[in-house]
């Protein structure tokens, strides 16, 4: 019986272990738990590894969406665009705000919104454009940078999947008008818990979002606008603070797996992501050439656990059903893609199950 290697496991080694119960224990003692120097601290080393000016903890990357949507006066009438292919948090963010969503196919080798059909959905209620960095890969902006200026579009970045990835030499996240990043545990960097994280280099921008995630409060007493309750608490910013300390090595051996997999796999019947040290591989996404329910029956058969992400395109998707549009790559995209562990042991396992 082959051994088996899980998709996922989240626990943390002893030395990390100790360092986060070490931070959990301050803030326990410190009496305050919302909104206070741990978050603080955190926005400012988060703001200086991502090379933005701004950055605002809220709950999760979800609620990032929302605020960041929020934060640009996005609202009824007005259309956001997004790719037909990726998380639901994305279009639901859009629906949250009382706005559009509208749906563009995907790019298939990099299964990002396709620039081209992005420029053809551009119409005059179109407010923003939501660039997704799928599976931890900046999407290519300078076709869709200029069509956005052009028309008044704001490139929003959904980079929940992408902290850490890199394009023309600057991090996700301050690549557009304004990102949304997530802290779910499966994240490259990962809470213990819920958590998110708004970027920008816009100073107003980034006010209007301090504000929001307090319902909109500009003083103790003052509420300009309805917001929310979009607060990070000062447990998971201490964790968080531990773990981006750590976050170069992680990215770095991220991307040495990736490398291994190009290697142990030239040949395979794969379609496998690109090589580079832009991108984080979060997940790290193969394309089947034939079956794919197949192709993870074999490999769970050599004891890898596979997932998929994602088995339906959004427009599928009940909850999206009145957007349902025919999105060919992005249905193509939905039965073939399979992610395999981000786990060195899995490499060989992989590999000698697909020879
Ligand atoms: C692309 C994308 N957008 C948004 C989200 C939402 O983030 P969260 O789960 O932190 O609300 C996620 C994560 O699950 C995601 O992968």
């Amino acid at each position: 019986m082959a051994e088996r290697i899980p998709f996922l496991d989240l626990r943390p080694d002893a030395a990390l272990a100790r360092e986060l119960e070490e931070a959990a224990a301050r803030v326990i003692a410190s009496g305050r738990y919302v909104l206070g120097a741990e978050v603080e601290a955190f926005e400012h080393e988060i703001a200086r590894f991502l090379g933005v000016a701004h950055a605002v903890g809220v709950s999760s990357g979800t609620d990032a969406l929302i605020v960041s949507l929020m934060a640009l006066g996005i609202g009824a009438g007005d259309e956001v665009i997004v790719p037909a292919f990726g998380f639901v948090a994305t279009p639901e963010a859009v629906v949250r705000v009382g706005a559009t969503p509208v749906f563009v196919d995907i790019e298939p080798t990099s299964f990002h919104l396709d620039p081209a059909r992005a420029a053809t959905a551009i119409g005059p209620r179109t407010r923003a454009i939501v660039a997704v960095h799928l599976f931890g890969r900046c999407v290519e902006l300078g076709p869709i940078e200029a069509m956005a200026a052009a028309r008044g579009v704001a490139i929003v970045e959904d980079a929940a999947q992408a902290i850490g990835a890199r394009s023309g030499g600057r991090h996700a996240g301050g690549l557009g008008r304004i990102a949304a990043f997530s802290f779910f545990p499966t994240k490259t960097l990962g809470a213990l818990g819920d958590g998110g994280l708004v970027t920008t280099n816009d100073a107003s921008l980034a006010a209007r979002a301090r504000s929001l995630r307090v319902h909109g409060a500009t003083s103790r007493d003052d509420f300009a606008e309805i917001g929310g309750n979009f607060r990070l608490d000062e447990l998971q910013a201490a964790l968080l603070r531990v773990k981006l300390r750590r976050l170069p090595a992680v990215l770095e051996a991220r991307r040495a797996i990736a490398r291994a997999y190009a290697e142990a796999l030239a040949g395979a019947p794969l379609e496998l992501p690109r090589l580079s040290a832009d991108d984080t591989y979060n997940p790290y996404v193969v394309r089947a050439a034939g079956d794919r329910d197949a192709l993870r029956d074999r490999l769970a058969g050599a004891g890898v656990e596979t997932a998929v992400y994602y088995a339906r395109s959004l427009t599928e998707q009940p909850a999206l059903a009145a957007w349902r549009a025919p999105m060919p790559e992005a249905d193509r995209a939905a039965r073939s893609v399979v992610a395999l562990p981000v786990r060195a042991e899995a490499i060989e396992a992989v590999a000698r199950a697909m020879g």
